[in-house]
């Protein structure tokens, strides 16, 4: 009997761990190995359930390769619906925030898109913080919580707050899947009872932060959009829903009028 070659066992392999795309997998991880030895532990990890994307230290977002790393959070393809709707509203020349940032895959993907921009970025997390100051050389990211890691000077003069906070309710985390359960940090995806605690909380503040006819704008779960109009309402700003079927995402819009 003919025994299978070094390509169809990890084929097989990454598909019996339940990896759908297994051969792009097997291409991508063989690509990133230096030798069998390293291609063998890095199947052996992808098997055991860790991100492909941290296996290869980056993630293809809105065609950019990101640079990742262990305990942040992997760009999604559904918030290039985000950088959508960002790019839309963004002028050259217009200050541009990147909110919650982790890799800074947003603002790398904004800044791309829109040349010209005054972008920062801020995150809470300093293993965010130091891979987001990767994607976006030159880019001030700033450390803290939410808004009040922002400069003082921003205060009234942003055009595009693009936050992707966490949105996952907290009794919702058990059932993700252990990729992100297991991989990425509770902080980065909890959004506390009902989900919206963050998109809340950033929303009252954004009044003060946003430039006259600026946008914040969050994403959420198709079932917490009436939720999430309501509590920009709340907080004073005009708003509106962005749907995009196509990426299964749900982009929520705040502007101060
Ligand atoms: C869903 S991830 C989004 C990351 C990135 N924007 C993206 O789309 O790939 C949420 C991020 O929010 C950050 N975060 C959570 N709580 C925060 C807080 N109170 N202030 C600032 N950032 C926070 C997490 O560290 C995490 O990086």
């Amino acid at each position: 009997m003919q025994s299978e070659s070094p390509e169809v066992e990890i084929v097989r392999r990454l598909r019996a761990a339940g990896c759908v795309y297994a051969e792009d997998e097997a291409q991508l991880l063989t690509a990133a190995a230096a030798d069998h030895r390293e291609l063998d532990a890095l199947v052996e990890r992808r098997v055991a359930g860790t991100p492909l994307e941290v296996l290869l230290g980056w993630a293809e977002f809105c065609g950019l390769r990101i640079a990742v790393a262990p305990g942040v959070f992997v760009p999604r393809r559904r918030t290039e619906a985000l950088v959508a709707e960002a790019v839309r509203l963004a002028r050259p020349g217009a200050v541009v925030v990147d909110l919650c940032c982790g890799s800074g895959a947003v603002g790398a993907a904004i800044a791309h898109a829109v040349p010209g921009i005054e972008l920062h970025a801020a995150d809470v997390d300093p293993a965010a913080v130091a891979c987001a100051r990767r994607n976006l050389p030159g880019v001030p990211v700033h450390e803290g919580d939410l808004v009040a890691a922002l400069p003082a000077p921003l205060r009234g003069r942003i055009d595009v707050l693009a936050a992707n906070v966490p949105y996952v309710p907290s009794d919702a985390i058990a059932l993700m899947p252990p990729e992100a359960r297991d991989h990425e940090p509770r902080s980065a995806l909890d959004g506390g009872p009902d989900g919206l605690e963050l998109a809340r909380r950033v929303a009252a503040d954004s009044r003060a932060w946003l430039a006259p006819g600026g946008s914040l704008l969050f994403e959420c779960g198709e079932s917490q959009t009436a939720a999430a109009l309501e509590l920009v309402t709340a907080a004073g700003l005009g708003s509106r829903l962005e749907v995009d079927d196509e990426r299964g995402a749900t982009v929520v819009v705040g502007t101060l009028r």
